[in-house]
């Protein structure tokens, strides 16, 4: 049997994690969470201390970034080079390392081979910023997740916040923007929506009309 592929794209902050997260859950689907590859790349970057502007010094380093992933209890767990690094790649800088240094193809090409391979084995549901286009463009099922800046930037506002983390409002939108304009205009594979995807628009929506909107999609091309 086919395993059945959904593929989630969209700008940082627009909820793809949270809610890939919930429809894997109600689906029983594995759940691929892509970012955190490219976030493990930047992490290893930082700590060798490689230059991020010059492509031939990241296209070298990244060739000893062994990159895997794990499940515990349902949850993807990122491996680089046998450590478990979820927990270290969730900052500010290393979000910005990863949208900078994924502009690279060497980059790009080290970790295709783990998405693909990850989706066609079993269902899953990938979320990331080339899934649909590029990584699985054959997916049964394709979401293109988008938000106003706005909104966008208030909930990352909120979730730093909570976390006891100061942060500015207006500086995180800006850096949202900067990010969303690097990752729509890299030569290769941009953001984008691809032609046959559905297209959410979850400023004005609650996480489970999402939710709910995803399934139902994924239910009309079973
Ligand atoms: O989604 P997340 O914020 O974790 O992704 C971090 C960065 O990794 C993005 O800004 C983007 O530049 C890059 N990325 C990518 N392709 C993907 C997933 C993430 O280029 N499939």
């Amino acid at each position: 049997k086919q395993a059945f592929n959904i593929a989630i794209d969209g700008p940082a902050g627009a909820g793809k994690s949270t809610i890939a997260k919930m429809v894997a859950k109600k689906l029983n689907f594995i759940y691929v969470d892509t970012g955190a590859m490219y976030r493990a790349i930047a992490l290893y970057l930082l700590r060798d201390g490689v230059d991020t502007a010059n492509e031939a010094a990241v296209s070298e380093a990244v060739k000893n970034a062994d990159i895997t992933i794990r499940y515990q209890d349902g949850a993807q767990q990122v491996i680089l080079n046998g450590e478990d690094v979820s927990g270290l790649i969730r900052t500010e800088e290393v979000g910005n390392t990863a949208s900078a240094t994924s502009v690279y193809p060497a980059v790009r090409a080290h970790l295709l081979e783990l998405q693909r391979s990850l989706a066609a084995s079993q269902n899953v549901i990938m979320d990331g910023r080339d899934i649909g286009t590029c990584i699985l463009p054959d997916a049964q099922a394709k979401i293109y997740l988008t938000a106003s800046s706005r909104v966008r930037a208030l909930r990352r506002y909120k979730e730093l916040t909570e976390k006891g983390t100061m942060c500015n409002l207006e500086e995180i939108e800006q850096d949202i923007i900067e990010r969303d304009h690097r990752d729509m205009t890299r030569e290769i594979a941009p953001l984008k929506q691809a032609e046959d995807a559905v297209l959410l628009d979850s400023s004005e929506m609650t996480i489970d009309q999402v939710v709910q909107a995803i399934i139902d999609t994924a239910k009309a091309h079973g």
